[in-house]
């Protein structure tokens, strides 16, 4: 009997992973069931993404959508197990560090299904972080973890993890951004289909902001609106907005901050239209895990607006410079960016756009 892997889909940064994964799996005889846990739920957080990246309709939508960290967990484990009862899979594939992904993990190894991780081994070191306390958790958890720096390796070894389980395969989300960049809109393109405005081939810098410890604290936010008016005299900034961050600068009344500051807020934008974006800026200021690994790949200077990161090749082989929350660090890193160019990065060892392929081969071979 070929009983399916049953993989595991929540959040936006899950989708352009699954989208190498499953046809991967696909390519080798592999059989596959697709859950869509219903984390994100917007047409803008979701439909765009499936249709994007060809990933095929869900098998199953358990449609939990937003709570708190145990209201979302709790009702992912409960809709999940009743899938794991039915499908009787060999294994449950999950990606990243999002609720989905841990929730899907505990349910798995309570009922005896072997857990795959994908994307194992990233630590900030900083426990404040709700993603960092799933990766700890689902790592601790699964039976196969497949990494995508070496760094990550050495983190896991240092928990306790048998190398035997380790296999370090390169970039998933890597895969699919070589894929899909030859077809990927101009940045004019994008801002034109928008309505927004034309950036008429100006250069513009790209911020994406979501992480809670700088969005949920006004005075926190306040501090980054501000620095952006400010940065922005130097150059325009296009800013789509997570509906997290959209929430809260309505809450604060934030957004007014911005008003005459040259900072182009848009909707959260398609896949592509943001590998549009982000080919074309001169700059990249962000918090987004993803991000950080995409501006290394395309060779676009990247601040990360955090005190750490959990993906330290972006940093020593890449293009990313950590720099915080302070407004005088970040414009002298943005000024030495503009008049310099920033640091030359390289790209880091088997983001080659053939890991999901590397993954699919050891899971077929078990
Ligand atoms: C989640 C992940 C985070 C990831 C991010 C990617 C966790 C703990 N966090 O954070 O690691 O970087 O996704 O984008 O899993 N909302 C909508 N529409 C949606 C989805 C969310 O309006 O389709 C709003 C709701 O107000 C919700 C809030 O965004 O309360 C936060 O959503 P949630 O999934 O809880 O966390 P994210 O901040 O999106
Ligand atoms: N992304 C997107 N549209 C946006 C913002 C981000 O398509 O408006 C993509 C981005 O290119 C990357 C992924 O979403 O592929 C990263 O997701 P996110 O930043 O939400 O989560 P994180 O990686 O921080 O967990």
């Amino acid at each position: 009997m070929n009983a399916p892997i049953l993989c595991v889909v929540g959040a936006r940064p899950n989708f352009m992973k699954m989208a190498a994964i499953l046809p991967a799996l696909k390519a080798r005889q592999v059989a596959t069931r697709l859950i869509h846990t219903g984390q994100h739920y917007d047409p803008a957080m979701k439909e765009t993404f499936f249709q994007q990246l060809g990933i095929p309709e869900p098998d199953m939508d358990l449609e939990v959508g937003s709570g708190t960290h145990a209201v979302q967990t709790a009702r992912i484990m409960m809709g999940f197990e009743p899938v794991i009862d039915a499908e009787k899979p060999r294994a449950v594939l999950v990606v990243g560090d999002v609720n989905s992904t841990i929730a899907c993990a505990l349910v798995a190894v309570k009922k005896g299904v072997p857990v795959i991780h994908v994307e194992a081994g990233l630590r900030s070191g900083d426990r404040g972080m709700p993603e960092e306390i799933n990766r700890i958790l689902t790592d601790q958890l699964s039976d196969f973890l497949f990494t995508t720096e070496r760094s990550a390796e050495d983190n896991l070894v240092a928990e306790g993890i048998d190398r035997r389980r380790i296999h370090f395969v390169g970039n998933v989300m890597i895969d699919t951004l070589f894929r899909l960049l030859p077809l990927a809109p101009t940045a004019v393109e994008v801002m034109a289909a928008g309505g927004h405005g034309v950036l008429d081939g100006a250069a513009f810098g790209l911020v994406t902001l979501h992480r809670p410890s700088n969005v949920d604290d006004p005075e926190t936010l306040n501090l980054l609106m501000t620095c952006l008016a400010q940065q922005s005299k130097k150059l325009p900034l296009v800013f789509p907005v997570h509906p997290r961050t959209r929430q809260r600068l309505q809450d604060g009344g934030l957004d007014r901050v911005l008003d005459r500051a040259r900072v182009i807020l848009l909707p959260p934008v398609g896949y592509l239209e943001m590998l549009g974006l982000m080919k074309s800026a001169k700059v990249i200021l962000t918090d987004s895990g993803g991000v950080q690994e995409e501006s290394t790949a395309l060779g676009c200077p990247c601040l990360t607006l955090r005190e750490n990161t959990e993906r330290p090749v972006t940093v020593t082989e890449g293009t990313n410079t950590v720099v915080g929350r302070d407004p005088e660090k970040i414009a002298a890193v943005l000024d030495d960016i503009l008049t310099k160019g920033g640091k030359a990065g390289r790209i880091p060892e088997l983001w080659d756009g053939h890991a999901a392929d590397r993954i699919a081969q050891h899971l077929a071979a078990v």
